[in-house]
Protein backbone atom coordinates (compact mmCIF):
# COMPACT_ATOMS: atom_id res chain seq x y z
CA UNK A 1 0.00 0.00 0.00
CA UNK A 2 2.48 2.45 1.04
CA UNK A 3 4.70 1.59 -2.21
CA UNK A 4 1.90 2.87 -4.30
CA UNK A 5 2.04 6.16 -2.76
CA UNK A 6 3.56 8.80 -4.93
CA UNK A 7 7.08 9.95 -3.50
CA UNK A 8 7.44 13.31 -2.88
CA UNK A 9 11.12 14.93 -2.16
CA UNK A 10 12.39 18.24 -1.13
CA UNK A 11 15.44 19.74 0.50
CA UNK A 12 15.79 22.43 2.83
CA UNK A 13 18.68 24.62 3.03
CA UNK A 14 19.67 25.78 6.94
CA UNK A 15 19.13 29.35 7.15
CA UNK A 16 18.70 31.32 10.01
CA UNK A 17 15.56 31.98 12.45
CA UNK A 18 12.40 30.43 11.40
CA UNK A 19 9.55 32.58 11.28
CA UNK A 20 5.86 32.79 11.07
CA UNK A 21 6.03 33.21 7.86
CA UNK A 22 8.04 30.14 6.85
CA UNK A 23 5.56 27.99 9.24
CA UNK A 24 2.38 29.57 7.07
CA UNK A 25 4.21 29.65 4.17
CA UNK A 26 5.82 26.22 3.61
CA UNK A 27 6.70 23.82 6.81
CA UNK A 28 2.78 23.62 7.53
CA UNK A 29 2.27 22.64 3.76
CA UNK A 30 5.11 19.41 4.29
CA UNK A 31 3.45 18.65 7.18
CA UNK A 32 0.01 18.34 5.30
CA UNK A 33 1.57 16.26 3.03
CA UNK A 34 3.08 13.47 4.84
CA UNK A 35 0.38 11.17 5.01
CA UNK A 36 -0.46 11.32 1.57
CA UNK A 37 2.83 11.19 -0.25
CA UNK A 38 5.89 9.21 0.48
CA UNK A 39 7.54 12.13 1.75
CA UNK A 40 11.44 12.53 2.08
CA UNK A 41 12.65 15.86 3.25
CA UNK A 42 16.28 16.32 3.68
CA UNK A 43 18.83 19.10 5.09
CA UNK A 44 20.59 20.27 2.29
CA UNK A 45 23.41 20.52 3.52
CA UNK A 46 25.66 19.78 0.93
CA UNK A 47 24.52 22.89 -0.82
CA UNK A 48 24.85 24.73 2.46
CA UNK A 49 28.09 24.31 2.03
CA UNK A 50 28.37 26.55 -0.81
CA UNK A 51 27.98 29.70 0.96
CA UNK A 52 28.71 28.60 4.57
CA UNK A 53 31.92 27.47 5.59
CA UNK A 54 32.97 27.80 9.01
CA UNK A 55 32.60 23.93 11.24
CA UNK A 56 30.50 24.77 14.38
CA UNK A 57 27.86 27.35 12.35
CA UNK A 58 26.90 24.90 9.66
CA UNK A 59 26.69 21.75 12.30
CA UNK A 60 24.99 23.91 14.36
CA UNK A 61 22.46 25.07 11.51
CA UNK A 62 22.05 21.60 10.73
CA UNK A 63 20.84 20.43 13.57
CA UNK A 64 19.01 23.53 14.66
CA UNK A 65 16.85 22.66 11.32
CA UNK A 66 16.20 19.28 12.13
CA UNK A 67 14.69 20.50 15.57
CA UNK A 68 12.68 23.38 13.78
CA UNK A 69 10.82 20.78 11.79
CA UNK A 70 10.46 18.29 13.86
CA UNK A 71 8.65 20.59 16.60
CA UNK A 72 6.65 22.03 13.79
CA UNK A 73 5.08 18.79 13.09
CA UNK A 74 7.28 16.55 10.61
CA UNK A 75 7.12 12.67 11.50
CA UNK A 76 10.23 10.66 11.31
CA UNK A 77 7.41 7.84 11.52
CA UNK A 78 5.61 8.68 8.62
CA UNK A 79 8.16 10.30 6.07
CA UNK A 80 11.70 10.26 5.87
CA UNK A 81 14.27 13.18 7.48
CA UNK A 82 17.45 13.32 6.57
CA UNK A 83 20.59 15.11 5.70
CA UNK A 84 21.95 15.35 2.45
CA UNK A 85 25.60 14.49 2.96
CA UNK A 86 24.29 11.06 4.46
CA UNK A 87 23.93 10.46 0.83
CA UNK A 88 27.01 11.15 -0.87
CA UNK A 89 25.65 9.55 -3.52
CA UNK A 90 24.08 12.72 -4.91
CA UNK A 91 27.47 13.76 -5.15
CA UNK A 92 28.55 11.29 -7.60
CA UNK A 93 25.52 11.09 -9.95
CA UNK A 94 25.74 15.16 -9.93
CA UNK A 95 29.65 14.12 -11.56
CA UNK A 96 27.88 12.48 -14.08
CA UNK A 97 25.42 14.87 -14.81
CA UNK A 98 28.26 17.30 -15.15
CA UNK A 99 29.62 15.26 -17.67
CA UNK A 100 26.68 15.54 -19.72
CA UNK A 101 25.64 19.14 -19.50
CA UNK A 102 27.03 22.22 -20.66
CA UNK A 103 28.46 25.37 -19.14
CA UNK A 104 26.34 27.56 -21.47
CA UNK A 105 23.55 25.69 -19.97
CA UNK A 106 24.48 26.87 -16.57
CA UNK A 107 25.10 29.51 -17.30
CA UNK A 108 21.48 30.91 -17.89
CA UNK A 109 20.29 29.42 -14.64
CA UNK A 110 18.56 32.63 -12.81
CA UNK A 111 20.44 32.08 -9.50
CA UNK A 112 23.92 31.78 -11.25
CA UNK A 113 23.12 34.99 -12.59
CA UNK A 114 22.32 36.98 -9.58
CA UNK A 115 25.22 35.46 -7.61
CA UNK A 116 27.39 36.41 -10.49
CA UNK A 117 26.36 39.97 -10.83
CA UNK A 118 26.37 40.42 -6.69
CA UNK A 119 29.88 38.43 -6.00
CA UNK A 120 33.07 39.02 -7.38
CA UNK A 121 34.04 35.28 -7.65
CA UNK A 122 31.85 32.54 -8.36
CA UNK A 123 32.40 29.32 -6.87
CA UNK A 124 32.18 26.04 -9.05
CA UNK A 125 30.04 24.56 -6.62
CA UNK A 126 27.51 27.51 -6.53
CA UNK A 127 27.74 27.24 -10.07
CA UNK A 128 27.04 23.43 -9.87
CA UNK A 129 23.79 24.15 -7.61
CA UNK A 130 21.44 22.86 -10.18
CA UNK A 131 23.18 19.72 -11.11
CA UNK A 132 23.65 18.47 -7.54
CA UNK A 133 19.67 19.16 -6.69
CA UNK A 134 18.66 17.69 -9.98
CA UNK A 135 20.91 14.38 -8.23
CA UNK A 136 19.31 14.79 -4.63
CA UNK A 137 15.59 14.64 -7.07
CA UNK A 138 16.64 11.98 -9.71
CA UNK A 139 18.38 9.82 -7.14
CA UNK A 140 14.95 9.11 -5.21
CA UNK A 141 12.68 8.50 -8.05
CA UNK A 142 10.39 11.41 -7.11
CA UNK A 143 7.39 12.20 -8.28
CA UNK A 144 6.72 15.49 -7.01
CA UNK A 145 8.94 18.08 -5.61
CA UNK A 146 7.59 21.17 -3.84
CA UNK A 147 9.25 23.86 -3.59
CA UNK A 148 8.78 27.79 -3.78
CA UNK A 149 8.26 29.63 -6.89
CA UNK A 150 12.34 30.26 -6.93
CA UNK A 151 13.50 27.13 -7.06
CA UNK A 152 11.17 26.30 -10.50
CA UNK A 153 13.71 26.69 -12.51
CA UNK A 154 15.91 24.23 -10.51
CA UNK A 155 13.40 21.59 -10.69
CA UNK A 156 13.23 22.48 -14.31
CA UNK A 157 16.89 21.24 -14.75
CA UNK A 158 16.29 18.54 -12.83
CA UNK A 159 13.38 17.26 -15.65
CA UNK A 160 15.91 18.32 -18.51
CA UNK A 161 18.91 16.32 -17.08
CA UNK A 162 16.76 13.36 -16.66
CA UNK A 163 15.35 13.32 -20.39
CA UNK A 164 19.08 13.77 -21.23
CA UNK A 165 20.52 11.23 -19.37
CA UNK A 166 17.83 8.89 -20.60
CA UNK A 167 18.33 9.78 -24.31
CA UNK A 168 22.22 9.40 -24.28
CA UNK A 169 21.86 5.81 -21.40
CA UNK A 170 18.67 4.59 -21.95
CA UNK A 171 15.51 4.76 -20.08
CA UNK A 172 16.94 5.10 -15.91
CA UNK A 173 15.08 8.49 -14.90
CA UNK A 174 11.70 9.27 -14.17
CA UNK A 175 10.39 12.89 -14.86
CA UNK A 176 9.61 14.90 -11.40
CA UNK A 177 6.65 17.34 -11.32
CA UNK A 178 7.78 20.64 -9.73
CA UNK A 179 4.49 21.36 -6.97
CA UNK A 180 4.68 24.83 -6.52
CA UNK A 181 3.89 25.92 -2.82
CA UNK A 182 1.14 28.49 -3.20
CA UNK A 183 1.51 30.96 -0.15
CA UNK A 184 -1.69 29.73 1.37
CA UNK A 185 -1.90 33.30 2.85
CA UNK A 186 0.17 35.90 2.44
CA UNK A 187 2.02 36.45 5.76
CA UNK A 188 1.89 39.82 6.47
CA UNK A 189 5.00 41.06 8.48
CA UNK A 190 5.30 43.68 11.29
CA UNK A 191 5.42 46.25 8.95
CA UNK A 192 2.74 45.25 6.81
CA UNK A 193 5.21 43.83 3.94
CA UNK A 194 5.57 40.38 3.32
CA UNK A 195 7.20 38.41 5.86
CA UNK A 196 10.34 38.31 5.25
CA UNK A 197 13.99 38.13 6.90
CA UNK A 198 15.10 40.47 4.27
CA UNK A 199 12.82 43.15 5.29
CA UNK A 200 13.58 42.27 9.10
CA UNK A 201 9.95 42.33 9.87
CA UNK A 202 9.10 39.05 11.44
CA UNK A 203 7.82 37.22 14.09
CA UNK A 204 10.27 34.73 15.40
CA UNK A 205 8.51 30.76 15.70
CA UNK A 206 11.06 29.97 18.44
CA UNK A 207 12.00 33.15 19.94
CA UNK A 208 11.73 33.95 23.46
CA UNK A 209 8.08 35.48 25.13
CA UNK A 210 10.19 38.42 25.26
CA UNK A 211 11.12 38.47 21.84
CA UNK A 212 7.74 37.55 20.08
CA UNK A 213 6.19 40.13 22.48
CA UNK A 214 8.43 42.92 20.93
CA UNK A 215 7.98 41.63 17.51
CA UNK A 216 3.86 42.04 17.72
CA UNK A 217 3.89 45.34 19.64
CA UNK A 218 6.24 46.29 17.01
CA UNK A 219 3.44 45.77 14.46
CA UNK A 220 2.77 49.45 12.44
CA UNK A 221 -0.67 50.81 12.37
CA UNK A 222 -2.17 54.08 11.65
CA UNK A 223 -2.67 57.03 14.09
CA UNK A 224 -6.02 56.63 15.16
CA UNK A 225 -7.69 56.38 19.12
CA UNK A 226 -9.34 52.87 20.71
CA UNK A 227 -12.74 54.85 20.36
CA UNK A 228 -12.44 55.77 16.58
CA UNK A 229 -14.29 53.59 13.74
CA UNK A 230 -11.84 51.41 12.01
CA UNK A 231 -11.39 49.01 8.54
CA UNK A 232 -9.99 45.29 9.95
CA UNK A 233 -9.24 45.18 6.35
CA UNK A 234 -6.09 48.01 6.63
CA UNK A 235 -5.54 47.04 9.56
CA UNK A 236 -1.23 44.54 9.99
CA UNK A 237 -2.86 43.34 13.59
CA UNK A 238 -5.50 42.26 12.06
CA UNK A 239 -4.45 40.57 8.44
CA UNK A 240 -2.50 38.04 11.23
CA UNK A 241 -5.06 37.49 13.50
CA UNK A 242 -6.51 35.56 10.21
CA UNK A 243 -3.68 33.18 11.04
CA UNK A 244 -4.69 32.13 14.15
CA UNK A 245 -8.20 33.07 14.84
CA UNK A 246 -11.27 30.68 13.86
CA UNK A 247 -14.32 32.32 11.57
CA UNK A 248 -16.62 32.95 15.26
CA UNK A 249 -13.21 34.85 16.50
CA UNK A 250 -12.90 36.68 13.37
CA UNK A 251 -16.43 38.22 12.87
CA UNK A 252 -16.37 39.21 16.28
CA UNK A 253 -13.43 40.87 16.44
CA UNK A 254 -14.10 42.33 12.66
CA UNK A 255 -17.26 44.32 14.61
CA UNK A 256 -15.30 45.96 16.77
CA UNK A 257 -12.97 47.09 14.63
CA UNK A 258 -15.96 48.75 12.97
CA UNK A 259 -17.89 49.62 16.14
CA UNK A 260 -15.10 51.91 17.28
CA UNK A 261 -13.89 50.78 20.72
CA UNK A 262 -10.81 48.92 19.96
CA UNK A 263 -7.80 50.15 20.41
CA UNK A 264 -4.75 48.52 18.86
CA UNK A 265 -2.95 47.73 21.47
CA UNK A 266 -5.55 45.83 22.72
CA UNK A 267 -5.64 43.90 19.39
CA UNK A 268 -1.92 43.20 19.68
CA UNK A 269 -1.83 41.83 23.20
CA UNK A 270 -5.49 39.07 22.07
CA UNK A 271 -2.94 38.46 18.63
CA UNK A 272 0.18 37.66 21.01
CA UNK A 273 -2.26 35.76 23.43
CA UNK A 274 -3.53 33.81 20.20
CA UNK A 275 0.03 33.05 18.83
CA UNK A 276 1.71 31.77 21.87
CA UNK A 277 -1.21 29.55 22.46
CA UNK A 278 -0.87 28.39 19.05
CA UNK A 279 2.60 27.63 18.79
CA UNK A 280 2.73 27.18 22.72
CA UNK A 281 3.27 22.75 21.52
CA UNK A 282 5.67 23.58 19.02
CA UNK A 283 7.59 25.07 21.34
CA UNK A 284 7.57 22.84 24.12
CA UNK A 285 8.54 19.85 21.73
CA UNK A 286 11.51 21.78 20.01
CA UNK A 287 12.80 22.27 23.60
CA UNK A 288 12.38 18.58 24.66
CA UNK A 289 14.68 17.84 21.49
CA UNK A 290 17.22 21.12 23.01
CA UNK A 291 17.20 19.39 25.92
CA UNK A 292 18.15 16.08 24.33
CA UNK A 293 20.25 16.95 20.97
CA UNK A 294 20.64 12.97 21.16
CA UNK A 295 17.76 12.32 20.32
CA UNK A 296 17.80 14.15 16.71
CA UNK A 297 20.58 12.27 15.70
CA UNK A 298 18.75 9.70 16.53
CA UNK A 299 16.49 10.54 14.02
CA UNK A 300 18.85 11.89 11.39
CA UNK A 301 20.65 8.62 11.93
CA UNK A 302 17.52 6.24 10.72
CA UNK A 303 16.97 8.71 7.84
CA UNK A 304 20.18 7.69 7.05
CA UNK A 305 19.57 3.64 6.61
CA UNK A 306 16.43 4.16 5.30
CA UNK A 307 17.32 6.32 2.61
CA UNK A 308 20.42 4.22 1.79
CA UNK A 309 18.48 1.23 1.08
CA UNK A 310 16.14 3.77 -1.44
CA UNK A 311 19.11 4.87 -3.63
CA UNK A 312 21.57 2.40 -3.35
CA UNK A 313 19.81 0.51 -6.14
CA UNK A 314 19.31 3.25 -8.52
CA UNK A 315 23.05 3.91 -8.19
CA UNK A 316 23.47 0.67 -9.46
CA UNK A 317 21.55 0.78 -12.45
CA UNK A 318 23.03 4.40 -13.05
CA UNK A 319 26.52 3.20 -13.09
CA UNK A 320 25.39 -0.27 -15.37
CA UNK A 321 23.68 2.14 -17.63
CA UNK A 322 26.73 3.99 -18.21
CA UNK A 323 29.37 1.40 -18.54
CA UNK A 324 30.87 1.60 -15.16
CA UNK A 325 29.46 -1.52 -13.47
CA UNK A 326 31.44 -4.25 -14.54
CA UNK A 327 30.86 -6.72 -11.33
CA UNK A 328 28.90 -6.97 -8.16
N1 LIG B 1 17.56 24.72 -3.53
C1 LIG B 1 16.54 24.49 -2.53
C2 LIG B 1 16.29 25.77 -1.78
O1 LIG B 1 17.16 26.61 -1.69
C3 LIG B 1 16.95 23.40 -1.57
C4 LIG B 1 17.11 22.09 -2.28
C5 LIG B 1 18.28 21.43 -2.51
C6 LIG B 1 16.07 21.29 -2.82
N2 LIG B 1 18.04 20.26 -3.14
C7 LIG B 1 16.70 20.13 -3.36
C8 LIG B 1 14.68 21.44 -2.92
C9 LIG B 1 15.95 19.14 -4.00
C10 LIG B 1 13.93 20.44 -3.54
C11 LIG B 1 14.58 19.29 -4.08
O2 LIG B 1 15.23 25.94 -1.24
Amino acid sequence: MSEKRKILLSGIQPSGTMHIGNYFGAIRQFVEMQDQYDSRVFIADLHAITTVQNKEKLSESILNVAMDYIACGLDPEKMILFKQSDAPEVAELAWYFNCITTMAYLERATAYKDANQKAKEVTVGLFDYPMLMAADILIQDADVVPVGADQKQHVEYARDTAQKFNNIYGETFKIPEPMILKEVAIVPGTDGRKMSKSYGNTIPLFGTDEEIKKAVMSIVTDSKTPEDLKDPEVCNIFALHKLFSNDKELKDLRLRYEKGGLGYKESKDMLLAEILAYIGPMREKRKEYENNPEKVLEILKNGREKVRVKIMEKMKEVRKNIGLELYE
